[in-house]
């Protein structure tokens, strides 16, 4: 038997035997005992291994975290950052902050050359680099939460990083797509291509420099990640290459707990990120201003209920854009008041079900970000919940693999913004809560969002996108709550997103009937048809059975539910 069919072999036996088959139609993945549901089928099937073993909902997602980082690398990461909602079944909910950080030497002119601002330098540059959060924060959660050894949870990754796994078809796709980028860096060539040739669907994609950063992660914790070799070898490429990052950068990084926000929506307890993510409380916004709709009675898809959603993305987003950044730093965020139901109310007497509202362009249009995020949703068998998402910001973040250590590095400084007083009508933002200042966190729209009725868990939900990610969960959360869908229904019904500038609604193709369309139009808004939006993974509990209900986002490739 060949090393390679022993691979192939141990792959399959994860997926066939774990996983749990989305049935054709709209039929959601069902579990009664536990669920991982992720980007990555294998990644998936990790997790569920760990839940098998005794692990809880937290241990079962740092383990489906780590191992995405090998088999999910245009999201999953070490070298990046993201955030957790957690919702134990008893006891206080929290979430953690892994948000990456700007280094010591970081300001807010630092994507300005003579004064003029550099595109490269803010999203494609050894300079685009935050100090990465992941580790940091896996651990923190695994500490007060987590019930497995910390090495069980890594090993996996390890294992597949080591011995390889079988290269999928949207993998081999995504690599062959990246190859001229990662031409421009040695070790990216090295590690995500046969000696510059693309990595053919089924092929075995072995990662050695990263299977030995891993496993000083599962032997030394954070300590084998921030200090040591791996430190060294960051540092080495910073200072090579004009980066910014020093191991006393590394050192210093700390993850935190920090408070959920908790808002209720028709009864439901909305658990979401509260700041340095926005996606929390634009939700929130989102959800206080729709209550105070039928939206039953309208009806999902009609123009109308489409017409209310973009008039409240509209208000929470610009909200969004002139009020937060990190809280550290920004202590006067407004975020009680943009999540009360009193403000909802005032916002929602401001839109005419006839016409839509004008968004004032005072300020600015949007940048364009990245879309690469990945999103975990776990519950284990006592009905514990993970929300996890994380990101490198565009699809192999900044496409610099570390030489010798194997992982990517993330390119998230691009979401601080481009430098003071640089807002202008072509697209830059210059607004002072997110300027880059050393450590502090760049703003984020990841959205991890856990509801529960009565005390009782009812529903995990993320999804990467960037700025649409707060959409997009918005409407997982509508799908079901309002419209009465189950799980795979939520993910795949067709998505809208407004997000203040560019005044204009973007709709999924095949979504919505011209018809629907033509009444949208005649309401004033400007449509803009896309391809897809989000990658949605969902997880419902059957409120008659206790049953777990799986929503996997085929809108991507290779993703999976796995339980038991
Ligand atoms: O933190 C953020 O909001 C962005 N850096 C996320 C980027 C992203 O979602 C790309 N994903 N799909």
């Amino acid at each position: 038997m060949t090393v390679r069919s022993v691979v192939v072999g141990f792959a399959l036996l994860l997926v066939g035997f774990l996983t749990v088959p989305v049935q054709t139609g709209s039929t959601p993945a069902r579990t009664r005992h536990g669920m991982v549901v992720s980007q990555s089928a294998v990644a998936s099937a990790v997790g569920a291994e760990v839940l098998r073993d005794g692990g809880r909902a937290i241990d079962a997602a740092i383990a489906t975290a780590f191992a995405l980082a090998v088999t999910h690398p245009t999201a999953g990461n070490i070298g990046g950052g993201g955030f957790i909602v957690y919702r134990p079944a008893a006891g206080d909910p929290a979430a953690y902050d892994f948000r990456e950080t700007a280094p010591a030497k970081a300001s807010p002119t630092m994507f300005l050359v003579d004064g003029k601002y550099d595109s490269d330098r803010h999203h494609n540059s050894h300079l685009s680099v935050g100090v990465p959060g992941t580790v940091a924060g896996l651990h923190l959660a695994w500490k007060s939460h987590g019930t497995l050894p910390w090495k069980r949870l890594v090993d996996p990754a390890v294992a597949l990083a080591r011995d390889g796994f079988v290269v999928t078809d949207g993998l081999a796709r995504s690599l062959a797509a990246m190859l001229p980028d990662f031409r421009r860096y040695p070790a990216s060539l090295a590690q995500f291509s046969k000696n510059g040739e693309p990595y053919e669907p089924g092929d075995v994609l072995r990662q050695p420099d990263l299977a030995r950063t891993l496993s000083r992660i599962a032997d030394l914790g954070p300590a084998g990640f921030y200090e040591g070799e791996t430190a060294e070898l960051l540092e080495k490429e910073m200072l090579a290459n004009g980066g910014l990052i020093t191991r006393e950068d590394l050192k210093a990084y700390q993850p935190k707990r920090r408070e959920p926000l908790h808002g209720t929506y028709r009864g439901y307890d909305v658990l979401a990120m509260p700041p340095i993510s926005s996606g929390g409380t634009a939700l929130l916004q989102m959800l206080n201003i729709l209550e105070g709709y039928d939206l039953r009675a309208s009806g999902f898809g009609s123009a109308l209920t489409l017409h209310r959603m973009a008039e409240s993305m509209r208000r929470a987003y610009a909200d969004r854009a002139r009020y937060l950044g990190d809280p550290d730093f920004n202590p006067t965020m407004p975020i009680a008041r943009l999540t009360s139901k009193a403000y909802a109310d005032e916002l929602r007497r401001s839109i005419d079900d006839e016409k839509a509202s004008a968004s004032q362009p005072t300020s600015f249009e949007w940048p364009s970000e990245g879309v690469e995020t990945t999103h975990v949703s776990v519950v284990d068998k006592d009905r514990n919940a993970v929300a996890l998402t994380y990101t490198l910001e565009y699809g192999y973040g900044s496409r610099i693999v570390v030489p010798g250590a194997g992982f990517l590095l993330n390119n998230e400084m691009g979401d601080f913004n481009a430098g003071p007083g640089l807002t202008n009508a072509d697209g830059l933002i210059g607004t002072e809560p997110n300027l880059a200042q050393p450590g502090k966190r760049m703003l984020s729209s990841m959205t991890p969002t856990i509801l529960a009725r009565d005390g009782k868990l009812f529903m995990v939900t993320g999804s990467p996108g960037g700025r649409t990610i707060i959409n997009t969960v918005l409407q997982t959360v509508l799908n079901v709550v309002d419209f009465g869908m189950n799980a795979q229904e939520a993910v795949d019904a067709p998505r809208i997103h407004h997000q203040w500038l560019p005044d204009r609604i973007n709709h999924e193709r095949f979504g919505f009937s011209p018809d629907t369309l033509a009444l949208l139009r005649t309401r004033g808004h400007e449509l803009r048809e896309i391809g897809s939006q989000g990658v949605a993974e969902v997880i419902v509990v059957d409120a008659k059975t206790g049953a777990l209900e799986g929503g996997i986002d085929r809108r991507a490739p290779d993703g999976g539910a796995a339980g038991h």
